[in-house]
């Protein structure tokens, strides 16, 4: 890589600035999320510049042209901000980012919106994005595109950096074909991927969805199966899956930190009780009602377990101002309040949320000391908060209830008591099936998976990514 200066494309920004109050003190947050989670410790160690929308009011204070060096306590990388206006935002990132390809790539038709005035939005915001990438690059740069907001993006740069490679990551789930093809778009947004010389998803189900859309919405591509290869107009885009993985030391350090613990259970009153644990972005494909649908049936058929057991939901608000999310939001509020009017009894509450977004010490305390984690993702790419929790067990004592439908199942399914979603009065029974595992058979659960967690981790998913980058500039390695 050190020949190739590296420009990471990304709608979210990994570092935020904002005004803390009227007498315009600035601070600096960070998003919820596991792209910028992910992809910051990585840029951290390649350095780089990385491009991204300046969504903090103090963004463009900092510095004038919108660029900054970053983390601020030990700066690493520069963050470039792409400054995009409101009704930008409304077609680009409320509109077709979020209404049209978020839900049909995570397989759910039904809040689908691929308006065309929306579309033309994300073109240009795509426009505006490859400029910010010519302004930065050369030929000799390795661009990588991240997530769904940049499917267009690839193709306008190559235009201008014939030359360059360009790589993108995927982060979010491919849909079959028959789903894919109720998008009008679907043409130049495959055109627009197709740009890339290197296509990245977390898993191979994903791949073969993409290369069977290909097939059927572009006739003249060659789509060779076995090599996982497409060529098309002499040019050829490699397909492959490595599951974004998240750095395991760093979270192993933050959980043994154990001086915070106390204070957090004494505070949410979750100190005598067995935890089970929910931490999710406020998301409809996070499957959270299905979670306390079946929160509501275990308390129902284990009365004996009330007053002893309680389910913590942390929960960050997410695109709030879509209709969609502000409903999800609203069954959820509802759901909690009814089972805690149903089976609360004096001080204890059956649920118990914590809204805030936690300090990431006392987060991992909260992974490390929850007997049982709850990811029923009804789809997700891949999951990092499965991940998170696996690599915060120290004791090797949790158990990891995890949805067939998230993306960490292909990796984590093994050790986890896998769950459908869809299915409450079976999820209810698997949470009773969870407790009553032995110590043993928890430990080698969660052994085998934080191994798992602990081997492909962050950076040996980027070296995959960027090696295989870096072969495509010759013959792309077939083995890989
Ligand atoms: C998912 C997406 C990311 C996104 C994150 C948070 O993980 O793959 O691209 O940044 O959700 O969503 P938001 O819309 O707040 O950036």
């Amino acid at each position: 890589l050190s020949e190739r200066e590296l420009v990471v494309v990304s709608n979210r920004q990994p570092y935020a600035h904002n005004y803390e109050d009227d007498d315009g003190e600035i601070t600096v947050s960070r998003p919820a999320g596991g792209l910028t989670a992910g992809l910051d410790p990585v840029m951290q160690r390649t350095e780089g510049t990385w491009i991204a929308w300046g969504d903090g009011d103090a963004d463009f204070e900092v510095a004038d042209d919108g660029r900054v060096r970053v983390p601020p306590e030990d700066p690493a990388y520069t963050l470039s901000r792409v400054d995009l206006s409101e009704s930008d935002l409304e077609g680009y990132y409320y509109g077709y980012s979020n209404q049209a390809l978020w839900p049909l790539c995570h397989g759910m038709i039904y809040p689908v919106r691929c308006d065309g005035r929306d579309f033309e939005r994300y073109r240009a915001v795509n426009r505006q994005f490859a400029k910010a990438v010519t302004e930065e690059a050369s030929e000799g740069s390795l661009i990588w595109f991240q997530d769904y907001h940049f499917a267009l993006a690839p193709r306008i740069v190559r235009r201008e950096v014939p030359e360059a490679l360009l790589t993108q990551f995927w982060h979010i789930p491919w849909p079959a074909a028959d789903t894919f093809e109720v998008c009008p778009q679907a043409d130049p947004l495959l055109d627009g991927l197709l740009a890339n010389d290197l296509l990245v998803f977390h898993i191979p189900a994903y791949v073969e969805n993409f290369l069977d859309c290909v097939e059927r919405e572009i006739p003249e591509a060659a789509v060779d199966r076995d090599h996982r290869t497409i060529q098309r107009n002499g040019r050829t885009t490699t397909v492959r899956a490595f599951p974004l993985g998240i750095d395991a030391e760093r979270t192993a350090e933050l959980a043994s930190e154990s001086s915070v613990w106390a204070d957090l259970a004494g505070r949410y009153g979750i100190d005598d009780v067995t935890v089970a644990l929910g931490v999710d972005r406020l998301d409809y494909t996070k499957g959270i009602p299905e979670r306390i649908d079946a929160i509501e049936r275990f308390f129902e058929e284990n009365p004996e377990r009330r007053g002893e057991f309680t389910y913590v939901q942390n929960g960050s608000a997410s695109r709030s101002e879509i209709a969609s999310y502000e409903y999800l939001q609203q069954r959820v509020d509802a759901a909690i309040g009814r089972v805690n009017r149903r089976f609360g009894a004096g001080d204890w509450q059956p649920i118990v949320r914590i809204d805030e977004m936690l300090p990431e010490e006392e987060l991992y305390a909260l992974y490390r000391h929850s007997d049982l984690a709850l990811v029923s993702a009804l789809r997700d790419g891949m999951n990092l908060v499965a991940k998170e929790y696996v690599a915060s067990q120290l004791d090797d004592d949790g158990i990891l209830l995890l949805s067939k439908f998230a993306g960490a199942h292909e990796e984590l399914g093994e050790g986890a008591v896998t769950i459908n979603p869809f299915d409450t009065q079976d999820f209810a029974e698997a949470i009773e099936r969870a407790l009553a595992l032995s110590a043993e058979e928890r430990e080698a659960r969660m052994a085998t998976q934080r191994q798992r967690v602990g081997e492909y981790d962050l950076f040996a998913w980027m070296d995959d990514v960027l090696e295989t980058a870096l072969d495509c500039e010759g013959e792309p390695d077939l083995d890989r």
